[in-house]
């Protein structure tokens, strides 16, 4: 129906013999497939730079969802009834419902400009009072947040770091002293998502990430049950019962996500290459409307290190509608999104969390134009001829 879709996964071959493999050997969750998968992506992320061999403490747990894993880092952090946690205010609204689920409060920190959608360090410090126990942050569109800025803030007031990567994987940040480190390994716990849209695809799937020992013990016990072993190791035999430590969930993941995620990992860099080729393109396309003041391209001049190109956000200037942008762009056939609504509008967060004027202006003007590894040079220009057509004509 689309000539061009928003995103497309870059499935081959690969990625259905491994589903099939892991089909085919008779045990299907949390086995060989995912202790493999989680021990190649800890070993990616901990790695500095492509060819960087430097080793870390890094742990990474296989779970069933990027949902899930917000929750058990912020069950792993002890938040709970009587804390707030700081959240994004461009989001997607996990990361508020997560929080609520455990019972804790919501106070949202705002962007810091329209070219800068991450969170504002200023925002975020202005939010602090003595119930916060945590600030989860979210690298919008797989762009750091300035992380100078706020791991320092986590170390002054003793906050938890949750960083929320599901738009991250292959993204790095570059600190003011030069170094350069995957986004993932900033925070006491980043929590990945791995649905069928993101730069790693499982269909399903998420992870969480730690260099703390103690907190990845508490996240294996939060995945299955609070359960001392994993039924895997009863079936090779090297348990034959097991003790529930403390209470747990089930968010556990199946052989055949984790057996797809694999290839997906090693198909990363060069995927995110890809969706470099195709964003500079865009930019190419897309300055001259910028420089008429019809659109804003955020993070057009970012160099907070490499991103990953999840997404391919633009801002209509106000006078713009945003919905007969997208009927006319869908009349082309061109499939749009747009991250996020704002969190003030649900009906579950209406008059129950702070106003964040700059989050909100984006909410209701941002545009997602399609991106995806492959995407050809021709799609690109078929989508900016169609927007600019749509924005002249409206
Ligand atoms: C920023 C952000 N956080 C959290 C999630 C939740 O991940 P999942 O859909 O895997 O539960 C998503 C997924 O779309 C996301 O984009």
């Amino acid at each position: 129906m689309w000539k061009v879709q928003l995103y497309k996964t870059n499935y081959d071959e690969r990625e259905y013999e491994a589903a099939l493999r892991a089909l085919k050997s008779g045990w299907h969750t949390m086995g060989q497939e995912t202790i493999g998968f989680e021990a190649a992506f800890a070993d990616y992320l901990g790695k500095h730079n492509a060819g960087d061999s430097e080793k870390t403490n890094l742990k990474c747990l296989a779970v069933a969802n990027g949902t899930a894993a917000l929750h058990m880092a912020l069950l792993a952090c002890g938040v709970g009834q009587g804390d707030e946690v700081i959240t994004p205010a461009l989001t997607f609204i996990a990361d508020q419902n997560t929080v609520s689920f455990c019972g804790a409060k919501n106070v949202l920190a705002d962007i810091t400009s329209l070219d800068d959608l991450t969170m504002s360090p200023a925002e975020i410090e202005k939010q602090i009072s003595p119930a916060t126990k945590a600030i989860m942050i979210v690298h919008y569109a797989g762009f750091a947040c300035d992380m100078d800025s706020i791991t320092a803030l986590c170390k002054k007031h003793k906050l938890y770091l949750i960083e929320d990567c599901a738009h991250t994987p292959g993204a790095t940040y570059k600190s003011s002293d030069g170094s350069e480190k995957h986004l993932g390994t900033f925070g006491d716990i980043a929590a990945f998502s791995f649905f069928a849209n993101k730069n790693l695809a499982m269909g399903e799937g998420g992870g969480l990430v730690t260099s703390n020992d103690a907190l990845y013990t508490k996240l294996l016990h939060l995945r299955s049950h609070g359960m001392s072993q994993a039924s895997f190791d009863r079936f090779k035999g090297r348990a034959s019962s097991y003790d529930v430590l403390e209470p747990g969930l089930n968010y556990r993941i199946d052989e055949m996500r984790t057996a797809i995620g694999l290839v997906q990992l090693n198909k990363l860099d060069a995927a995110n290459a890809e969706r470099a080729e195709v964003a500079k393109h865009y930019y190419n396309r897309l300055d001259t409307l910028a420089a008429s003041g019809k659109i804003t391209i955020p993070f057009r001049h970012y160099k907070r290190g490499r991103p990953n190109h999840h997404i391919m956000p633009i801002i209509l200037n106000e006078q713009i509608e945003r919905s007969a942008v997208i009927e006319a762009m869908k009349e082309d056939g061109i499939q749009t999104s747009i991250h996020y609504p704002a969190v003030q509008g649900f009906s579950a967060y209406k008059g129950r969390v702070n106003d964040t004027a700059k989050a909100q202006f984006v909410c209701t003007h941002e545009l997602t134009l399609p991106l995806y590894a492959g995407m050809q040079a021709g799609d690109v220009d078929m989508v900016c001829d169609s927007l600019g057509k749509a924005i002249k004509t409206i």
